[in-house]
This record gives structure tokens, C-alpha cells and sequence, in this order.
């Protein structure tokens, strides 16, 4: 019994092992440094109103199930600001700087000490001395956080970000993100019915209530069917109950000041993430090709038979090849009516029929950053007159909104361009009778922001120099559509990742191929993986 409970235990720590991050020295050399982190903080606190306080939690590790985590990845504002990589941490940024211990502070991280044994499974933490001299940030361990006095008396904002939610508590642990976010609420008072949507919009009202009246009272009704509660909330009431300008003054001016604050931090850091630096871009750049070389390799690869997880496969063995640590979101290989479903992941068809189009929508995350970039191919190397009808309608949509990423234009300018083209195109091919109809199979918007998220952060304005987004038109017809049989089943979507600057626009991911003749010609070549034979099993 005693060695049962011995084995239990050593399988229980040496699958926990694979969960935690592994905090190891050997880092590429293009790995964002400390400046860069510092500079963004300082960027960031240079915006903060005085006697105020920016406090960002690490992402929650996730159970997977049982004993087994997911990997850990770390929230993007917390590595963009900070460059710290494993969980159980806490940054505070301050207005004005604070006395601590009789020195001047601006700033202060907590983090996950040293500890051996924990180490011994699941590899190096960067612990309280390593963070403060590779980050560059005063440090203290997290055991320390419950101590710490932060003088909310003295500070007129606290800025949060929504808290993390589903946060589990590890009770050996009095540290752990349960217990800080704990030890943070008993800080500040949190009222037990503090709403972050509540928070943001009151913000959003105060900023946009009066210019953009309808906006906002829309907003506001659609979280209000989120969160009913919201309905009792009689300033968010008074303004949706406004007439006229006047009304509408008084309600703004009624929207009470919070000092716990959950909307003006994401605003900062859409601001601050959507212009992206030099670093970042030559990372975006890296995870663009990487991701763009790999619908190559699987251009070559691709035979009528192989199964949609063995695309997927290669693909992610190409990034992993250039030495990228994750994909930046589940990857979306879809054949035949599956490339109608925008998020397929499922990837589980075990053999494409040549006869099919295969939609490919992946991409690298290189060093936190992530490309997104999709092509769609037909499986025995020939597009058919349908495929190539649509296909070729899709690319023309993707080339008029490349000509609308321009420093300046309104951030739906590609978006509006591509659906021109396609709801002109399918009344063409009389697939839609009306152009109203052009959603029923371009269901979707033609851009993102991207960067440390896929789906990255930005304020939707006009655009600057060095953004960038994706530029990704679309058509889905599934079986069973109001059309002609000859079109079911056919989902194209191509996808690139587009450098807006002042000189121009640069598409990242050009190395894949694009056009209905580049894609065949690439498809006629041989691959390595033609001899690559497994043996069969029982
Ligand atoms: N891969 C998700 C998207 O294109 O937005
Ligand atoms: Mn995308
Ligand atoms: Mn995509």
C-alpha cells in the first residue's frame, strides 16, 4: 500500500511537470529585452493621472483535466509590460511614486521565489533576484504581496483590468493567483458587487455619451442583456432615458466617479499595443514567414487521401522546425464543406477527396508573437471551374482591401473594399440575387488587429504607421445552400498579415503563394515528405 502511495505520488508530481513554465536561459537571441519592456511601462505610466496605481495580474494556469495542466502562456499586457513569463505574479505601476522601505518606487513586481523542489520537476523559475536583475523591475516575492501596504487612501484611482475569473486555489499555496487576487480585494475594499462591464460603461458613456449618443446607448443595451443586473443601475437608466442634448448632459454629467476604475487601463493599452516597435514587427515578421513557409511545404506535401490532422501536423512541425514555442491559436485545417465553418478545429476528416478545396488557417507564435495566415488549396493540385470562380473572386476582394491599408483610413476601409467586390461577384455568378445578401456567405469582417494576441488589442481608429492587421476576405457556400448544387461545399478564405507604415503597406506573409496559377505550380513540386513512410499499424 505504502509503495502504491509512492508511485501515485511520483506520477502525480511528474505529470504536474509538464504543466508548469519552464523559466530556462536559453533564449533566442532575438527575445525582447529588458529595455523594451522598460520603455513600455514607462510609455504606459506616463499616462497614468497622479496618485493612481495600474495593478495586472498573471494569466490563471488551466487544468486540463485530473492531475494535467495546459501549458501556461502568459497574458500579453503582463509580458508586454513586464517580460515575466510564469504565473502567480502581480505588477503595480504607480502615478506617483511611492516610499517603500524609505526608497522612491514607480514600480513593483512580485514573483514566484526560488524553491528547489519545485524547480527539480518543473525547471527553473526565475525567482525574486533573477526577475530584478533580467527585467530590470524592483521585485519582491509574491508571499509578499499580503503585506504589502498599498496606501489607498492616498491613491484617487485604482486601475484594473477586468480580474481574472475560474482562478484555482491551490491551498498549500498562499501565494498562489487565488490568493493574490484575495489579498488584493481585502487591499482595496473590492465592493462584493463590483461589475467590470459596470466600470466600462460608465467610462465608454462619460467619453462617447454625448458625441456618439446612439453608439453608446447601444452598447449599453447589449451589456445589459449580458448582465441583466445592469438594468437596476439607475445612472446607466437616466442616460438611456435622455431625450435630448440637454438630458443627455446631465445624465453624463450624473455617471458616478469609481476610484476602482476597469475601464481606463484597457483603453491605455489599446492605444499602446496597436502601434507596434521595431522589435515587434521584426517578430511578427518571423512568425509571418515562418507560417507562410509552411503552407508551402504543405502545398508540396498535399495528396488526395491524407487526412486534415496531417496537414495540420505539418504545418506545426514547420514552426516548431523554426523554433516556434506554440501556435498563436488552435489551427483551422477544413476540407470541403468543414472550410465552411470558420473555426473548424475539430480537424477530424481521415481522408480529403481529391475532388475538394482545402482551407488552411494557421499560424507561428514566435516569442509571444503571432502570425495568422490562411490559404486554401485544392487537394489533387487543380482548382475546378467553380473552385477557381470563387477563388479568384476572393483574391480580388483581398487585393482591394491591401489598397485600403493606408495610414489615415478608417479602420473598416478594407473590410468595406473586399465586400464590394464580393457582393458584385456573387450577383455576377447569380449565386445572391441582391447584394444585401453578400453575409450569407461573407459572414465575417475582413480585419484584426495582430501582434502578442491574435485577435490583438488597438483602438479601432483611424490607422497609424507600424499597425498591423490581417486583411481576410471570405466566401462559404455549405451543402444545402439557396443556390445552385455546383457551388456546395466550397469555402475559400486567404488570410495575410498586413505591415502598415508610412510608406506604404507590406504583406508579411507574401512568401506564401497567392494566386489560382502560383498555388498549381507550387503544388506540381516534389516534397521530402513523398519518401517519408511510416509502417502501418494493427
Ligand atoms: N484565425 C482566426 C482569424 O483569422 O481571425
Ligand atoms: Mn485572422
Ligand atoms: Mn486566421
Amino acid at each position: 500500500m505504502a509503495a502504491f502511495r509512492l508511485c501515485a505520488l511520483l506520477c502525480w508530481l511528474s505529470l504536474t511537470a509538464v504543466a508548469q513554465p519552464h523559466s530556462g536561459s536559453e533564449k533566442p537571441s532575438d527575445t525582447l529585452d529588458k529595455e523594451f519592456h522598460r520603455q513600455r511601462r514607462e510609455v504606459l505610466r506616463q499616462q497614468l493621472p497622479p496618485r493612481s496605481v495600474a495593478v495586472l495580474f498573471a494569466s490563471p494556469v488551466r487544468n486540463r483535466a485530473n492531475d494535467v495542466d495546459y501549458y501556461y502562456h502568459p497574458d500579453p499586457d503582463f509580458y508586454y509590460l513586464t517580460g515575466y513569463t510564469e504565473p502567480n505574479a502581480v505588477l503595480l505601476l504607480f502615478g506617483s511614486p511611492q516610499n517603500l522601505n524609505g526608497k522612491q518606487v514607480h514600480e513593483l513586481l512580485f514573483v514566484q521565489p526560488n524553491d528547489p523542489m519545485h524547480e527539480l520537476w518543473n525547471g527553473k523559475r526565475l525567482g525574486v533576484e533573477g526577475a530584478s536583475k533580467e527585467l530590470g523591475i524592483v521585485t519582491l516575492p509574491n508571499t509578499d504581496f499580503a503585506g504589502f501596504k498599498l496606501d489607498t487612501a492616498n491613491l484617487q484611482q485604482i486601475l484594473i483590468k477586468s480580474l481574472p475569473h475560474d482562478v484555482r486555489d491551490d491551498a498549500a499555496d498562499e501565494a498562489d493567483l487565488y490568493s493574490l487576487l484575495g489579498q488584493f480585494k481585502t487591499k482595496v475594499k473590492y465592493p462584493i458587487n463590483f461589475s467590470a462591464t459596470r466600470s466600462m460603461l460608465y467610462g465608454i458613456t462619460r467619453e462617447h455619451g454625448l458625441a456618439q449618443a446612439e453608439g453608446v446607448a447601444l452598447y449599453i443595451r447589449q451589456a445589459m442583456l449580458q448582465e441583466p443586473d445592469l438594468k437596476n443601475d439607475q445612472a446607466l437608466q437616466g442616460y438611456l432615458q435622455a431625450k435630448d442634448m440637454r438630458a443627455r448632459t446631465q445624465a453624463v454629467a450624473a455617471i458616478p466617479e469609481q476610484k476602482l476604475d476597469a475601464y481606463t487601463l484597457d483603453q491605455m493599452l489599446d492605444q499602446l499595443r496597436e502601434v507596434k516597435t521595431e522589435e515587434e514587427v521584426r517578430l511578427l515578421r518571423k512568425a509571418a514567414s515562418m507560417s507562410a513557409i509552411g503552407q508551402i511545404e504543405v502545398m508540396k506535401a498535399m495528396k488526395p487521401g491524407m487526412s486534415e490532422m496531417e496537414i495540420q501536423g505539418i504545418h506545426e512541425f514547420v514552426f516548431k522546425k523554426y523554433g516556434a514555442q506554440h501556435v498563436g491559436y488552435p489551427s483551422i485545417v477544413g476540407a470541403g464543406n468543414n472550410g465552411c465553418v470558420l473555426h473548424y478545429t475539430a480537424s477530424n476528416k481521415p481522408a480529403i477527396p481529391g475532388s475538394e478545396l482545402v482551407l488552411m488557417d494557421v499560424g507561428a507564435e514566435y516569442l509571444g508573437y503571432t502570425a495568422d495566415v490562411t490559404r486554401t488549396i485544392p487537394a489533387n493540385g487543380k482548382f475546378t471551374k467553380e473552385q477557381k470562380a470563387i477563388y479568384e473572386l476572393v483574391l480580388k476582394a483581398q487585393e482591394a482591401g491591401f489598397q485600403q491599408c493606408k495610414v489615415g483610413n478608417a479602420f473598416n476601409a478594407p473590410h468595406q473594399a473586399a465586400e464590394t467586390v464580393i457582393a458584385d461577384g456573387l450577383v455576377k455568378l447569380g449565386i445572391i440575387k441582391k447584394r444585401e445578401e453578400v453575409q450569407r456567405y461573407f459572414p465575417h469582417g475582413t480585419s484584426h488587429y495582430l501582434g502578442l494576441d491574435v485577435h490583438d488589442r488597438g483602438s479601432f481608429g483611424p490607422f497609424q504607421a507600424n499597425t498591423v492587421i490581417t486583411v481576410e476576405p471570405g466566401i462559404y457556400i455549405p451543402e444545402g445552400s439557396p443556390c445552385d448544387k455546383k457551388w456546395w461545399g466550397i469555402g475559400v478564405r486567404i488570410e495575410d498579415d498586413i505591415l502598415i507604415a508610412e510608406k506604404g503597406w507590406e504583406n508579411l506573409s507574401k512568401q506564401a503563394p497567392r494566386t489560382v496559377e502560383e498555388i498549381e505550380k507550387t503544388m506540381a513540386q516534389p516534397s521530402a515528405l513523398d519518401v517519408f513512410k511510416l509502417p502501418k499499424l494493427d
